[in-house]
C-alpha cells in the first residue's frame, strides 16, 4: 500500500540538487532528521493527518502528501490532535472554501492546547491570491501554505517550516513540470486512482479549476502504464484514471496518442481486472472511445458524463461547446451500443440568466436519459470566471425550489433505474466490511452501484460473484453464489 522510494544514494550534505525528483529526494531525508530529533524530544513518534476536501483528483494528491510524510518518518494519524496537520482544499464552489475556514478555527484551538503543532493548507483553494491573503492577515496560526502545481515539494517546504520563522507561502501560478517518482500511501490496496493529466483547457465559463489546476498536460503513456503494472504486482485489480477531460488526454504529446487508444493499452496488463475513468466532456467523447468501452470487458460499465444544463441557450453561455440536441444524440448512441452501461452526471441549477423554460429543459434532458444517478449543484459564483461578471444571476428564492424539483426527480428515476438488475448476477469487488452491519459486506459492480451481501474480511480485495436478491433503491442487498 505505500511506495517507498530507496534514499540511500542521497547525500544530504552536499547542497541540494536543483533537479527534480532528487531535490526532493534530499530533501525527504533532511526532513527524516528533524522529525527523528523532534521524535526524541516528546518521546514518541510524531504523527502526521493530512484531510481531503474535494474531487478524486484531490484524493490523488493526498495519497502522494502522505507518501512523503511517511518517508519523511511522520506516522500517520486519522485524528486532527496531531503534530502535523495539512488541509488539501477544494474551491470548485463557495461552500467549499467556506467549510476549510470553519474547520481552521477548530484547528486554531487544537494548537492553543498544543503549540507545537504545525499547520499547513495546500489544493485548489490555494491558488486563488485572495484567499491567500486573507490567511496571511487573519489565519496567522497556519505555518505553511502552498498550491496545486507544487504538492511534489511537501518536504522541501516543511523543512524551511521547521528551519525558520514565521508563516511559509509558496504558491505557483502555473507550471508545465510532472515530477514522477515520488513516494505515495494508497488508501486501498486493492484499487487505485493513476492520473492521467493534469489541468483542464476547457474554461466554461462557471469553472473555476483552468484557473487553479493550470492548463492541460498529458503524462506519457509509458509512465502511465509503467505506473499501472507498478500497482497491479502490488495487488491493485481496479484502476480509476484521472483528469479533469480525459477525452482530450494525448493532444499535447510530443507524440499525440487518443485515450481510447491508452484505454486499449491499459486494457492489455495481465492481472488488472477493471478500469474506470474520470471525468468525459461529451464534446471529446469519440466514436472510436464507445467502440473501446462496447468491446473491452475489463472497462466498467459506467460513464460519468456531465450534462450541467439541458437548455441549449444556457450551453452556449457556460461555454459547453454541445447544445441539448447534440448530448442527446451522444447519450442516445452510447445506450444504444452499450445497453447495460450505467449513466451518471452532473447539473447546476441557477446558471446566470437561467428561466424557468430553461430549466424545463433540464429536467427534460433528464426524463429521456434516464441517469443511474446525478450530482445537483446550486451554481456558485467564482470570482475571475466569466460567469460572475454576467448580469442576470439568479436569486436564491428562484434557484432553490427548482433545486429541490431537480432533486426529486433525479432521485425518482434514479431508484427505478437502479432496480432493474434484480435476480442478475453480477461481479462485485469487495471494498470493505459494511459500516452498519459486522456480518455483510460491501461491494461495487462494474456499474458502480453497491451491493451489501454476508461475507467477512477476507472477502476484501475480491471480485465475487454476487446474486442481487432486493433493491434498496440505490443499492442492491445479495447473496454470494457458492
Ligand atoms: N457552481 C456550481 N457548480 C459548479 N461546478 C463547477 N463549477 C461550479 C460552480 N461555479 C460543478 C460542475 C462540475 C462539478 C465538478 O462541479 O457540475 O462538473
Ligand atoms: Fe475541487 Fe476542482 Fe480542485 Fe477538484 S479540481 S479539488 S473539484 S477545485
Amino acid at each position: 500500500m505505500y511506495t517507498k522510494i530507496n534514499l540511500d544514494k542521497t547525500d544530504i550534505n552536499s547542497e541540494p540538487p536543483t533537479g527534480e525528483p532528487a531535490r526532493q529526494q534530499y530533501f525527504m531525508e533532511r526532513l527524516k532528521r528533524v522529525v527523528e530529533e523532534k521524535s526524541q524530544e516528546y518521546g514518541r513518534p510524531l504523527t502526521a493527518c493530512v484531510q481531503t476536501f474535494g474531487c478524486q483528483m484531490n484524493a490523488k494528491d493526498s495519497e502522494k502528501l502522505l507518501g512523503i510524510l511517511l518517508q519523511a518518518g511522520f506516522t500517520a494519524s486519522e485524528d486532527e490532535a496531531s503534530d502535523f496537520v495539512l488541509y488539501n482544499t477544494c474551491t470548485v464552489r463557495d461552500n467549499a472554501n467556506q467549510r476549510v475556514y470553519g474547520r481552521l478555527g477548530y484547528l486554531n484551538s487544537l494548537k492553543q492546547k498544543n503549540p507545537r503543532m504545525t499547520i499547513a493548507l495546500c489544493g485548489c483553494m490555494m491558488q486563488e491570491p485572495s484567499v491567500v491573503e486573507k490567511i496571511r492577515k487573519s489565519y496567522r496560526f497556519v505555518d505553511l501554505v502552498f498550491g496545486t502545481h507544487n504538492i511534489f515539494r511537501l518536504a522541501e517546504l516543511l523543512y524551511r517550516c521547521y528551519t525558520e520563522k514565521g508563516m511559509v507561502v509558496d504558491i505557483w501560478e502555473k507550471t508545465d513540470q510532472i515530477v514522477e517518482e515520488l513516494p505515495a500511501r494508497r488508501k486501498y490496496p486493492f484499487k487505485s486512482g493513476v492520473n492521467i493529466m493534469y489541468g483542464c483547457n476547457n474554461f466554461c465559463s462557471y469553472c473555476i479549476v483552468p484557473y487553479v489546476r493550470g492548463r492541460e498536460r498529458s503524462r506519457e503513456p509509458e509512465e502511465i502504464l509503467t505506473e499501472i503494472r507498478t500497482l497491479v504486482a502490488d495487488g491493485v485489480v481496479e484502476v480509476m484514471l484521472l483528469g479533469q477531460n480525459v477525452n482530450s488526454y494525448g493532444k499535447t504529446l510530443a507524440e499525440p496518442m487518443t485515450f481510447a487508444e491508452l484505454l486499449r493499452q491499459v486494457a492489455k496488463i495481465d492481472g488488472l481486472e477493471r478500469i474506470r475513468f474520470m471525468t468525459s466532456h461529451p464534446k471529446d467523447l469519440s466514436d472510436e472511445l464507445i467502440e473501446v468501452m462496447r468491446d473491452c470487458p475489463k472497462i466498467c460499465r459506467h460513464l460519468h458524463l456531465p450534462l450541467q444544463s439541458g437548455s441549449s441557450r444556457i450551453l452556449k453561455k457556460m461555454n459547453r461547446v454541445y447544445d441539448k440536441e447534440q448530448y442527446l444524440a451522444l447519450a442516445g448512441k452510447i445506450q444504444r451500443e452499450i445497453p447495460d452501461m450505467s449513466l451518471t452526471t452532473d447539473i447546476i441549477v441557477g446558471f446566470p440568466g437561467e428561466t424557468e423554460e430553461d430549466f424545463e429543459e433540464t429536467l427534460d434532458v433528464v426524463r429521456q436519459v434516464r441517469y443511474d444517478s446525478a450530482f445537483t449543484f446550486i451554481y456558485s459564483k467564482r470570482t475571475g470566471t466569466p460567469a460572475a461578471a454576467m448580469e442576470d444571476q439568479v436569486p436564491e428564492e428562484v434557484v432553490k425550489p427548482r433545486f429541490d424539483r431537480l432533486l426529486k426527480e433525479v432521485q425518482r428515476i434514479s431508484s427505478e433505474v437502479c432496480g432493474k438488475d434484480v435476480g442478475k448476477t453480477m461481479t462485485a469487488l469487495v471494498e470493505g466490511v459494511d459500516t452498519h452491519d459486522g456480518r455483510l459486506v460491501t461491494g461495487r459492480l462494474s456499474n458502480n452501484i453497491m451491493v451489501h451481501f454476508p461475507g467477512d474480511v477476507s472477502d476484501i480485495g475480491r471480485l465475487i460473484p454476487v446474486l442481487l436478491m432486493e433493491s434498496k433503491g440505490f443499492y442492491y442487498m445479495g447473496r454470494k453464489l457458492p
